[in-house]
């Protein structure tokens, strides 16, 4: 095979050494513009796991690379006057000029022939090769020349920064946040080898300007910087190396390959420096395209199965990239958290690290982080948290352990108390609310007793029962439960006094009018599809159907909403009878209220549309005539949605106004869903995909949140908790799929979760895995 390689940077290097290692009759040729010692930066950061697979594809390269390179376990963040350290971490780094000589001596060793100081101007003059590898970094020409095949985008991120280098050793992966007069500036820095570290600075655009270092050539920026960071450099000077300021372009693309052309390393796709992974991505790449290279015959086959094996790690290494680099973004947030907080957060930014992978990496660090999170839940909630027992969990199957000695510890954040006004809640854990369809005349049945009775049982905190009518036209479908009528009430008593009876959960009712969404299937049979006959009319802040074949809705009057809200303050009535612990009003999914709170849905010209304001206003006429009628020791929280995930839709900015003037209102906290809002939504799945909007709130405006959304495992709710991004989590699915699932949380933790009395056996058996 005959292949021509673009660039000579870890991707292109590292792929023509390979691919001749496979079989030396491949001719292969990689140009590169400069000369190899001309390259841009200091050092690069490795992880054990990257070494790995490194040392998999070539134990040359790997055993040079360890030999040269600079290795570290801790981390040390410097935030307001105080170091923390985390340790455990296994990092290496090596000079980027180090790496790029070990990679050309292989290739040279190999017989790759390298045209250097040879920049390709037009990569057709390259197309008789059987392949061309674009591997010419983020600025690729190849890319931009056949740009209509590969979609390429470039998000250019707001935050500027500058690579630096410096004399001065670090003990540690170094992170400092400085303060001046004119704003927050974050140091990310290591050392790669020795005498010799990686020194970036990075600030909000608006810090930069006022520093005015737009104007700032490489000399001023440094002589900034060194006065600046004069006290942390304790005398070590800084050096520039092209030391440009620049924004951070997050670069994807559409396609990798098109006919013999493929894309590899920075030119497909980018990952912020903050997550230290762009080499590794793109020495990661060479493996996998040399190996489909060696498993298909036709080139532009092998590219297929390249981009396909590469694209999901790949996809799932920006996803994390991109949460760390809006860490980073935001963290002006953070700067009043608590020490510990602030690095527990910074560490789990990318959602990558999680509370429990730190409690392997750094049990001391984790238990200063959970003792610090139980002591302040045990004070907001006014309930003393004992420590506790915490044996490791029994291996599944394996026999009791005789009296092992007790290690005391602080609980996992989920199971540390949380108080709502006068409700106190036992730990962290809530099931959102899921409606069934199975009410009859809006009236709740042994189907909903049992379903959330077992939620209950199964040890949640809180069990949220499903949207819950204020009339019977608010309804969704025929099928959902209400509370207008005085046996609706009744019923909804039998099962919050089993709950309450039975369990430790306390119990929360939603109220809500599905507005435009109303006369619907059953989600089971065309999820917001009108009924196929029995329709009633509908309601909406404006005449706009859902779907174009929906009802078209009634813009509703002054006397409507009236009527809406008396209607509310009926149900709070009923509410207060069935005996609920927290009232949750229902602004979220497109449903009635949340129609005047987006301007997708909300066309008004009256003093209910227009401005954020003016679309809040009678959402808040609602929120203050239930809070007037509900119990002022109950508490009640209010579910958004905090985007539309749709163009000219709520935006997260907005969702923080929404909160403020909730809170401005006696909302006690806010339950941060988002979307469902207009049919032809984008939204971005993803783990935990909502939670960032809960942290945001909570943070700007200060009122509690709960974060809902792809939450499903432990550590999640753990990490969630402990960095401060919401104070309780909500989880549906995962409660649908396992109604037990805080107690197998409490089991897999070693947590020592009590089972109701009629199970009491089950403190002492062993589950085998399925
Ligand atoms: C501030 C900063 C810090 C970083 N820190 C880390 C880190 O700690 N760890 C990490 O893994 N990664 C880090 N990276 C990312 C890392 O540098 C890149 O992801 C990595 O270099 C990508 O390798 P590549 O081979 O795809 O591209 P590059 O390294 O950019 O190489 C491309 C090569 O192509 C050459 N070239 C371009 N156009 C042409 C042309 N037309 N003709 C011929 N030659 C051409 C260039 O001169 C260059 O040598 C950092 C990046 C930045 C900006
Ligand atoms: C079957 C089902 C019914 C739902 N019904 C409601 C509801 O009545 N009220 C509501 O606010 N959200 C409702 N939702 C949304 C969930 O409460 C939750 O916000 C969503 O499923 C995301 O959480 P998850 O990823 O943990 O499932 C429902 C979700 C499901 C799966």
């Amino acid at each position: 095979m005959k292949a021509a390689v673009v660039g000579a940077g870890p991707a292109g290097l590292f792929f023509a050494l390979l691919l001749k290692k496979t079989d030396p009759r491949h001719e292969v040729v990689v140009y590169e513009r400069n000369r190899l010692d001309d390259t841009f930066g200091f050092g690069v950061v490795f992880s054990d796991a990257t070494e790995q697979a490194l040392e998999g594809a070539d134990a040359e390269v790997s055993a040079a690379m360890i030999a040269e390179g600079h290795r570290w376990d801790d981390i040390e963040i410097h935030y307001r006057g105080r170091v923390l350290t985390s340790t455990g971490h296994a990092f290496s780094a090596l000079s980027r000029q180090t790496l790029l000589r070990i990679l050309a001596d292989r290739c040279r060793a190999l017989g790759v022939r390298m045209c250097l100081e040879r920049e390709i101007q037009d990569p057709e003059s390259l197309r008789d090769a059987d392949l061309v590898l674009a591997a010419d970094g983020a600025n690729s020409a190849v890319r931009e020349r056949y740009r209509e095949h590969f979609r390429p985008s470039a998000d250019v991120r707001p935050n500027k920064f500058v690579w630096l280098g410096t004399s001065k050793p670090f003990p540690a992966f170094t992170f400092y946040f400085k303060p001046d007069a004119h704003g927050l500036w974050r140091v990310h820095a290591y050392q790669y080898e020795p005498d010799h570290s990686t020194f970036i600075v990075e600030a909000r655009d608006e810090t930069w300007q006022a520093a005015g270092l737009a104007r700032a050539g490489e000399a001023e920026t440094i002589a900034f910087c060194e006065r600046l960071f004069a006290t942390e450099l304790e005398g070590h000077r800084l050096l520039s190396n092209r030391s440009i300021w620049r924004s951070f372009p997050t670069i994807r693309n559409e396609r990798w390959h098109h006919e013999n052309v493929a894309l590899i390393g920075d030119a497909a796709h980018t990952a912020h420096f903050s997550v230290g992974s762009g080499t590794k991505l793109a020495m990661e790449d060479a493996i996998a395209l040399v190996r489909a290279l060696a498993m298909h015959e036709r080139i532009p086959q092998a590219l297929v199965a390249y981009e396909r094996a590469r694209r999901p790690a790949v996809e799932s290494l920006q996803r994390a990239a991109q949460a760390s680099l809006m860490w980073f973004e935001d963290t002006e947030r953070y700067m009043t958290l608590e020490p510990i907080q602030f690095a527990f957060t910074l560490l789990t930014r990318s959602l990558r690290v999680t509370h429990q992978n730190l409690k392997v990496r750094d049990p001391a660090f984790m238990a200063e982080v959970d003792a610090w999170f139980a002591a302040q839940a045990s004070a907001q909630a006014g309930v003393p948290v004992p420590a506790i027992p915490l044996n490791p969990p029994p291996a599944a199957g394996a026999p009791p352990s005789p009296a092992s000695p007790a290690i005391l510890s602080a609980p996992p954040p989920m199971f540390t108390p949380f108080r709502i006004r006068g409700l106190v809640l036992s730990n962290r854990v809530v099931v959102s609310p899921m409606s069934q369809y199975s009410a009859e005349d809006g009236t709740p049945n042994d189907w909903h007793l049992v379903h959330l009775g077992s939620r209950a049982l199964g040890g949640a905190g809180l069990v949220f029962a499903e949207m819950t009518d204020v009339s019977e036209e608010a309804r969704i479908t025929p099928w959902c439960p209400g509370l207008y009528q005085p046996e609706h009430a009744a019923a909804w008593r039998r099962i919050v006094d089993f709950v309450h009876g039975r369990t430790e959960s306390k119990i929360a009712v939603q109220l809500g009018h599905a507005g435009r969404k109303a006369s619907t299937r059953r989600l089971w049979e065309g999820d917001n599809e009108p009924l196929p006959a029995g329709n009633w009319p509908v309601v909406s802040a404006s005449a706009i159907p859902y779907y174009p074949h929906s009802q078209v809705p009634k813009e509703v009057t002054r006397a409507d909403m009236d009527g809406v809200i008396a209607d509310f303050v009926r149900a709070t009535r009923l509410a207060i009878e069935a005996g609920f612990d927290l009232l949750e009003v229902h602004m979220a999914h497109g449903y009635l209220l949340a129609s005047f709170i987006s301007p997708l849905t909300n066309q008004r010209s009256d003093d209910y549309g227009g401005s954020l304001e003016n679309r809040m206003r009678f959402p808040l006429e609602v929120f203050d005539a239930v809070r007037g009628a509900w119990p002022a020791h109950k508490p009640m929280s209010v579910r958004i949605s905090a985007v539309d995930w749709a163009p000219g839709g709520m935006q997260a900015a907005d969702s923080v106004e929404v909160a403020r003037l909730l809170k401005a209102h006696d909302c006690d906290i806010t339950d941060v869903s988002a979307g469902q809002t207009v049919a032809d939504a984008k939204p971005q799945y993803g783990r935990q995909f909502q939670t960032p909007f809960a942290d945001r709130i909570r943070h700007e405006v200060g009122i509690a949140t709960m974060a809902v959304g792809n939450i499903s495992s432990y550590q999640d709710v753990n990490t969630i908790l402990a960095a401060g991004r919401a104070d309780l989590c909500v989880l549906a699915r995962a409660h649908l799929w396992d109604p037990y699932w805080t107690r197998h949380a409490a089991y897999e933790q070693g947590y020592p979760l009590p089972w109701p009395d009629p199970y009491a056996t089950l403190n002492k058996y062993k589950p085998r895995p399925i």
